[in-house]
């Protein structure tokens, strides 16, 4: 079986329900200031309005572009919505020495993208209208207008910081003079993601993302959203950014401390640290080697790889949980992988149960704050759209959201979590047709 003492080295990582409690307390009272005028500047929970006011009510028709950028994959798509819906999308690689540099880098690298594949598409000169999916923390001051507050996940071009993306790519894209676009809106993954989910399953209330990062969206009164001073209903928030006041400090570990001290934003996005797809491999391998070197695994011998940040991808955290008890395939192959092929049948339960830790955690700490949302908005019954790689590939992140969820919202609600395929492309497009209606 596990090891008791690795058992006792990972208890830290389990979430009480009161633990779990005095997190919602806090991130109930974050999103609060979010949302209010005069808290709103320094509240740690933006709540950005998404400017999207309309749900889609499926009558929504056209050719649409639309650029996805923030999760793992870099895309641009084309769309067309009634009839028989058609999708289409490229991915491109987004160079290490663009993604962190000049915004002008960036921004051509996406232009070139887009008039690229809107040219093979030849669609090129029909101006169609483009949804832009930028998921990154961004103030909206309309719905084509977004100023950045900041880089996350990876990113970093410091020169285009305070300004609006969309000028940005607007910008890029008429210096090169060889593509016609109609920028029709700007916003969020977690608010593609609700809204594609909406299409399908129409009492979605709220988006989340687990993937690269994680945040969500919800739809929240207008009476409640001092942002948005026009009659909406859409709100977003930059959930990942709870605990950046010290709001989490009770739980977080020596990992994550080193997870975030190591991070392109330390300080920053606290919450999204103990949780996406980003940091997780990373905080399995910090304690693993942790473990290791204190001689409770691997025959106290630690590979270079395992001593390596960001050789244990997060992608063979849901690989190694996927192996059904008893059966080691996964957890071997990840091993031998990262060159411990001393590993013993005793550290192959050691490190999914360590993953598992984790994993939980994680789900945990979701689930504490969907349901924060949740009993906020006092809806009796709802479905939240979810869209991400952890979402998509874990086999237990799902059963163990429904079970936690269950216990910590208020009696008598009932939550569906859906998954919603692509938010960023239908999502967007989407968002692009009802601007494009209200245009005309
Ligand atoms: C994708 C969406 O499916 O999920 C993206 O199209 C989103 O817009 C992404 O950002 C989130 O997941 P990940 O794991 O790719 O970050
Ligand atoms: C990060 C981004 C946020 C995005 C999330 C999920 O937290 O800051 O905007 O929604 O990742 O991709």
């Amino acid at each position: 079986g596990v090891s008791p003492e690795i058992i006792e080295a990972c208890k830290e990582l389990n979430m009480t329900n009161d633990q779990l409690k005095q997190y919602m307390d806090s991130l109930l009272d974050n999103i609060q200031k979010g949302l209010k005028k005069e808290t709103n500047a320094t509240a740690i929970v933006k709540c950005f309005p998404t400017f999207v006011q309309d749900i889609p009510d499926g009558t929504e028709k056209g050719q649409f572009l639309a650029l996805d950028l923030g999760g793992s994959n870099f895309r641009v798509l084309y769309i067309e919505l009634g009839g028989q819906d058609v999708q289409k999308f490229q991915i491109f690689v987004i160079p290490d020495n663009v993604r962190v540099g000049s915004g002008d880098k960036l921004f051509d690298f996406i232009a070139e993208a887009l008039a690229n594949y809107a040219n093979e598409l030849g669609v090129a000169d029909k101006n169609l209208p483009l949804g832009f999916t930028f998921s990154f923390p961004l103030k909206q001051v309309g719905l084509e207008v977004g100023l950045l507050e900041r880089w996350t996940k990876g990113f970093d071009c410091p020169d285009t910081v305070g300004k609006d993306v969309v000028e940005l790519l607007k910008n890029a894209i008429a210096k090169r003079g060889d593509v016609q676009i109609k920028i029709a809106a700007v916003l969020n993954d977690t608010t593609g993601t609700l809204l594609a989910a909406a299409y399908k399953y129409p009492d979605t209330k709220i988006g989340l993302i687990l993937g690269t990062g994680t945040n969500a969206c919800y739809i929240e009164k207008q009476s409640e959203a001092e942002l948005f001073d026009e009659p909406d209903r859409g709100s977003g928030k930059n959930g990942g950014a709870f605990g950046d006041d010290g709001a989490l400090d009770f739980v977080r570990t020596d990992y994550d401390k080193d997870v975030d001290a190591n991070s392109l934003n330390p300080g920053k996005q606290l919450h999204e640290k103990m949780i996406s797809g980003m940091y997780l491999g990373e905080l399995v391998r910090l304690a693993t080697e942790r473990f290791t070197k204190e001689g409770k695994m691997f025959g106290g011998q630690a590979s270079n790889d395992l001593s390596t940040r960001g050789k244990f991808e997060t992608r063979y955290v849901s690989e190694i949980e996927w192996d059904p008890p008893g059966d080691f395939t996964n957890v071997k192959k990840v091993c031998e992988k990262l060159g411990l092929s001393q590993a013993t049948e005793e550290d192959y339960l050691n490190l999914k149960y360590i993953c598992s830790c984790f994993s939980r955690r994680a789900a945990h700490l979701v689930s504490a704050g969907l349901a924060t949302i949740i009993n906020k908005m006092g809806e009796k019954t709802l479905s939240v759209g979810i869209d991400g790689t952890l979402y998509r590939l874990h086999p237990q992140v799902k059963r163990l959201m429904e079970g936690k969820i269950k216990e910590l919202v208020d009696p008598g609600i009932q939550v569906k979590l859906v998954l919603s395929e692509d938010g960023s492309g239908k999502g967007a497009a989407m968002v692009a047709a009802v601007a494009a209606k209200n245009d005309t």
